[in-house]
């Protein structure tokens, strides 16, 4: 037997027992004639203490960091307790240690901080996955992974596997592609989603699936993207839009009550896609704070209104503000008394590349109950004051306004308003409020192709009212400046988002389930009736045998543990990710194959 107990486990109540233990020497401490040993293991640390009698053993056998050791002693209430690590009442008199394997000197130091920066401890991500803060991380994924398992098991949802060599069908994102030796020139594309295999399964009657699963995905990384990432996938018949929704607020719950002992008892808000557009320029709104943008002047698309007041502000003289398209305003609690420095440093963090404003407008709403404001030349106080109080200011507030494009200015205020939210410290770690985002747009316009596509997926279902706008009106687009005024435009999806603290972290909808709707959705994205069945001719025939209603949602599993684990960056919650060039810098992948490999390819390659 290689250790009696690990090394989290030792308690005063253990004291005078004899021990062994295995582990990686975390530290060595020499004090005069004694040593100090921490042993460390997936479970914790344990004192060692070994006395004079065995200094000529580690005279002749050394131990250094990192070295595997085993050994035997008595575990002894220390004099001097450590309050801070569970075993810290008692140590272990060592009687002899033997060194299992030895190690080379680390790259850096395996502590909570370390002294490796992001590389190094990618290149060495087993010496990494060592520290007690990855490890955890891995721990509370897997906490996540045992709590969704549960919850799904207990309502009959049944694992099945789907295969990841599969058809290439780029709809969303870019595919990943796999070389088939046995089929020269052609190749299998690695799949973005289960979609269609559950889908499928649908039809095969397994009414409710699940899985977690890995999807890949050929596409521009962030902190919260990986190409490989992993989503809790489900899918289930007869069900409508609520069903689901009642479902996976179950899941959620249950994952907050598992892995972090929280009740989440409340309501989870429900939010339309345009009110999120319209209130936070962004269809993933943070509600742990206010702040909500007004639109001063603008020509967002409100279904189909276009809201372009202006009254406050137009005519005034200041022509950043008459010229623009948009002109959008957030209130930020308590900075009315904001130094000129800070005010020219906000104006800089807008003008930055990633942001990408020209310039920004404040008004400080003092406490006395005056305005001032970098535009005083052309608004008079009354009007300053209109337009603070329309934003929705309070004495001591500071109001910030942007104005320019319209995407990009909703985009750069929503950043903004989060940036501010940060700042004040409006977003706090362990504050946690989930919400859906439905009534998607079911098409964008794509301008460069002048087509419509899917804004969640091809399978997404139009809300029952809007089938008829479908199937009746040519998708054609004839004036594209005129896009907004298409029937398509209005077009509602059966679908839903659902969003934490700001970051999707699941989506799904109810499908289309028949051949001549599925058959529209093909034709409104520009494919032709060959096209459409070169590539989903499997679904469309799958939906000619009786397939019953259906509908699912995916959680990204990954930003799921991140955000319960109060981390932006999915990667210190993956055991072995890649980097933002989506390379594996441990494996060195992706990387060249040899000319044999290319030649049972039959492929010859031909770098452009
Ligand atoms: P969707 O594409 O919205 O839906 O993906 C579902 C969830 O997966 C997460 N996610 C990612 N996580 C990490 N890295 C990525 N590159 C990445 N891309 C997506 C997000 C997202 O909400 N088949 C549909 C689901 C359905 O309709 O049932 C789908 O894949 O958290």
């Amino acid at each position: 037997m290689y250790r009696t107990h690990n090394c989290g486990e030792l308690r005063i109540e253990n004291a005078n027992s004899q021990v062994t233990l295995a582990g990686w020497v975390q530290t060595v401490r020499k004090f005069g004639a004694i040593t100090f040993i921490d042993l460390r293991d997936r479970y914790g640390i344990t004192q060692l203490l070994l006395g004079e009698e065995l200094n000529y053993l580690l005279d002749e056998n050394p131990l250094g960091r990192e070295y595997v050791i085993q050994v035997t002693g008595t575990a002894q209430e220390r004099t001097n307790k450590n309050p801070n690590i569970p075993t810290g009442d008692i140590e272990i008199h060592v009687q002899s240690y033997t060194i299992l394997n030895k190690s080379a000197v680390p790259p850096f130091t395996i502590t909570d901080e370390t002294d490796g920066g992001d590389d190094l401890r990618m290149k060495y991500r087993y010496l990494d996955l060592r520290r007690n803060a990855v490890k955890k991380n891995l721990e509370l994924r897997y906490a996540v992974n045992r709590s969704a398992r549960n919850y799904l098991h207990e309502n009959s949802f049944m694992d099945i596997e789907t295969p990841f060599l599969i058809k290439s069908t780029p709809e969303g994102a870019r595919d990943f592609v796999v070389p088939s030796r046995m089929n020269p020139g052609q190749f299998y594309a690695l799949p973005q989603s289960p979609q269609t295999f559950k889908q499928l399964l649908m039809v095969s009657g397994y009414d409710r699936y699940y899985q977690i699963v890995k999807c890949f995905r050929d596409e521009d990384l962030r902190a919260d993207r990986q190409p490989e990432f992993t989503q809790i996938d489900c899918e289930m018949s007869f069900v409508e839009q609520e069903d689901i929704i009642n479902m996976f607020e179950g899941l959620v719950r249950r994952i907050f009550k598992d892995v972090k002992d929280i009740d989440y008892t409340e309501v989870i808000s429900r939010m339309t896609w345009e009110d999120a557009m319209w209130q936070y320029g962004n269809d993933k709104p943070d509600i742990r704070f206010g702040m909500q943008i007004l639109n001063l002047k603008s020509a967002f698309n409100r279904n189909n209104q276009i809201e372009a007041t202006g009254e406050l502000i137009n005519g005034a003289g200041f022509g950043v503000f008459d010229n623009a398209e948009t002109v959008l305003a957030i209130a930020v609690p308590g900075c009315s008394e904001y130094t000129r420095k800070q005010t020219d440093e906000l104006t800089e963090w807008v003008k930055r590349p990633q942001i990408g404003m020209q310039g920004l407008v404040f008004i400080k709403c003092n406490a006395d109950g005056t305005y001032k404001s970098s535009v005083d030349k052309f608004y008079s106080e009354d009007k300053l004051k209109a337009i603070a109080t329309a934003a929705g200011a309070k004495a001591g507030d500071l109001v910030l306004i942007l104005a320019g494009r319209e995407e990009r200015t909703r985009k750069a205020t929503s950043e903004l308003r989060l940036e501010m939210g940060k700042r004040l410290g409006l977003r706090k770690e362990n504050e946690f409020k989930l919400l859906w985002v439905m009534d998607f747009p079911l098409f964008e316009y794509a301008e460069e192709e002048n087509r419509w596509v899917a804004r969640h997926h091809p399978f997404t279902s139009p809300k029952p009212s809007d089938i008829a706008t479908m199937i009746n009106n040519n998708p054609v687009i004839d004036n594209p400046e005129k896009y907004l005024e298409h029937p398509y435009s209005n077009i509602k999806a059966n679908a839903y988002d659902m969003v934490l603290n700001g970051n999707e972290i699941g989506g799904g909808s109810i499908r289309i389930f028949q051949r001549e709707l599925q058959e529209k959705m093909f034709a409104a994205l520009g494919m032709s009736t060959e096209e459409a069945n070169h590539k989903f001719g499997f679904l469309l025939g799958a939906f000619e045998y009786g397939a019953p209603p259906h509908g699912g949602i995916a959680f990204g599993f990954d930003r799921l543990c991140s955000i319960l684990g109060g981390s932006e960056s999915i990667r210190d919650f993956i055991a072995f990710p890649k980097n933002n060039s989506g390379r594996d810098v441990m494996l060195d992948a992706p990387s060249e194959i040899d000319e044999k490999q290319f030649a049972e390819l039959q492929i010859k390659l031909n770098l452009q």
